[in-house]
């Protein structure tokens, strides 16, 4: 993972008052509407969350064990929230579109891509937190 790009990238998208993750939340009900209602609390407040969860993760891509650690029971939580994998690419998607929307010209396709593995890789290390299928706990 391109820690440097996807630092460099994030600081050029990254408006004060987390007016990226702001953005991207508006995009997601416009493209997504269906999850809306999933999300209970204010906007900003939400958007502050997610923007800290991005900073940590980027000061933590260096270590392995803090990664899955971390992500693994924030994705526990998404699996109580009903948070499906589909969800994570329309988040990844949505995502980089406020990422490329805020940085116009000055974002490339190399950013992108960037983000794209390391949406991914959270979004995998999330899911892998996520519970056994019933199956395998029922019958005790
Ligand atoms: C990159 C992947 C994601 C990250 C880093 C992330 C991060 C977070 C964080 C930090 C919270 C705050 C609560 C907590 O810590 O448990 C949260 C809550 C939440 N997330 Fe995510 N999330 C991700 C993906 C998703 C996806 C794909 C969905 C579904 C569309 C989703 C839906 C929610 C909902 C519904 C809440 C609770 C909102 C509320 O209480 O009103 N998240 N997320």
């Amino acid at each position: 993972m391109d820690k440097l790009l996807l630092e460099n990238s994030l600081a050029l998208v990254d408006l004060p008052d987390d007016g990226l993750t702001i953005r991207f939340y508006e995009i997601l009900f416009e493209r997504y509407p269906a999850v809306r209602p999933m999300f209970q609390r204010d906007t900003k407040i939400q958007a502050e969350m997610l923007h800290t969860a991005i900073v940590s993760v980027l000061d933590n891509l260096d270590d392995p064990q803090w990664l899955t650690a971390n992500l693994g029971s924030l994705g526990r939580r998404h699996a109580d929230l009903g948070v499906t994998a589909p969800m994570y690419d329309a988040v990844g998607e949505c995502m980089i579109a406020a990422m490329a929307e805020i940085g116009g010209g000055g974002w490339t396709a190399e950013m992108s891509a960037a983000w794209t593995e390391a949406l991914s890789a959270v979004s995998s290390l999330m899911m892998a937190g996520y519970p056994e299928e019933e199956v395998d706990s029922g019958a005790a």
